[in-house]
């Protein structure tokens, strides 16, 4: 399993460590670029670099990835609080820092994590005493946004921090399609909300939760960044309790690891017997100047029929290949592997 797990969420597939490698195939090969869509946008980490330079139009089935979107690429800045504040006496980072010590007003039934994915519940996920922070932390935003206390804008911010803060608490190694029986020093630690950084670029970029056919009926511009799952390893499952954490809809949930129904969720992606034609649906569909393909040799798709899909919609017939030795995360420590390449495919659109 990889991931990049500096200065970013762990996410696997997390494009941190390529966006110089990105960038420079817009450099070499675009020309007059204004609108850049991230279609599978995860983390967010490829629409936040590029938000500096272009429009963002962004895009991901998740919720999860929806919310930290939303507080990051639709927000130019970072939100003021001014309402909540004056309400508060105080920011709300500033009152959930002390927020277990405050006349809350939430009662122990109401709280998802604490009666699911604690150490009370038998799920090791978090520690009890951080479970219930987190409820109680996502709780006080929903009744501040019912009570308009917070505006769509602030309350989108918030729920990406909860949602990208989690995983530093979290006792897992790596996502939550297991949690760890011993604690992780990571997750003794009292839970704290990272405050996303937001770029401001004075433009009109747009977030959608939506499954890609459906964005492509809607939005057009210059270049479409495509960075699908490559593997089996559907997102949801891995990822099932930040899903409820940017949703907390209380859902119905099971198994050992207490996952949540997925069926709307699946990616086409993730089945080898149809990524084909999704790449060809999408590829067809994209009403984009430029398209850029991220995938591995690793991946469910052979490069040459991924190529031959290109080519097909390719202005001059070409598609280019890019070929980057991968890089693999062990105990923090950066290392190359020999025999895994990441593979940007560029074409300019017929
Ligand atoms: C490889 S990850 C993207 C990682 C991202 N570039 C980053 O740096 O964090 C693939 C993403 O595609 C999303 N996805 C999979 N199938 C999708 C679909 N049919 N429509 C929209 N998003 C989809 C997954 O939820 C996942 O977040």
């Amino acid at each position: 399993m990889l991931f990049a797990i500096i200065n970013s969420m762990r996410y696997i597939g997390n494009k941190t460590q390529l966006l110089g490698e990105i960038e420079a195939v817009i450099n070499e090969n675009c020309k007059d670029v204004h609108t850049f869509c991230d279609i599978f946008s995860g983390t967010a980490s490829v629409a936040k670099y590029f938000k500096s330079k272009y429009e963002i139009i962004s895009n991901d089935i998740l919720y999860l990835s929806y919310v930290i979107q939303r507080g990051t690429i639709q927000n130019d800045s970072v939100p003021s609080f001014d309402k909540l504040t004056k309400h508060l006496g105080m920011s709300p980072y500033q009152y959930f820092d002390i927020i277990e010590n405050t006349d809350h007003g939430f009662k122990k039934e109401q709280m998802f994590f604490l009666n699911n994915y604690s150490e009370l519940a038998g799920r090791t996920y978090l520690t009890s005493s951080n479970a219930e922070l987190i409820d109680l932390i996502r709780l006080s935003v929903e009744k501040w946004f019912n009570e308009k206390l917070l505006t769509e804008d602030e309350y989108f911010y918030l729920l990406g921090s909860i949602v990208e803060s989690i995983p530093f608490f979290s006792n897992i190694s790596g996502t939550y399609g297991a949690f760890l029986k011993t604690w992780d020093p990571r997750a003794l630690k009292r839970f704290t909300l990272i405050k996303p950084e937001v770029i401001t670029n004075g433009k009109n970029n747009k977030c959608f939760n939506l499954n890609y056919p459906d964005l492509l009926d809607l939005v057009s511009g210059d270049v479409l960044y495509v960075d699908p799952p490559y593997n089996e390893r559907q997102y949801l499952p891995n990822y099932h309790l930040l899903e409820t954490a940017a949703k907390y809809d209380y859902p119905n949930i099971k198994g050992v690891t207490g996952i949540r129904e997925y069926k709307e969720q699946k990616s086409d992606f993730c089945i080898k017997s149809k990524a084909l034609s999704a790449l060809e649906l999408l590829v067809s569909k994209a009403n984009f100047k430029y398209i850029l393909f991220s995938y591995n040799t690793d991946g469910l798709m052979p490069e040459d029929e991924i190529k031959n899909v290109f080519q097909k919609y390719s202005k001059n017939g070409e598609c280019k290949v890019y070929r980057i030795p991968y890089k693999r995360f062990k105990s923090r420590t950066l290392i190359n592997t020999s025999d895994l390449y990441e593979l940007i495919f560029f074409i300019e659109k017929k």
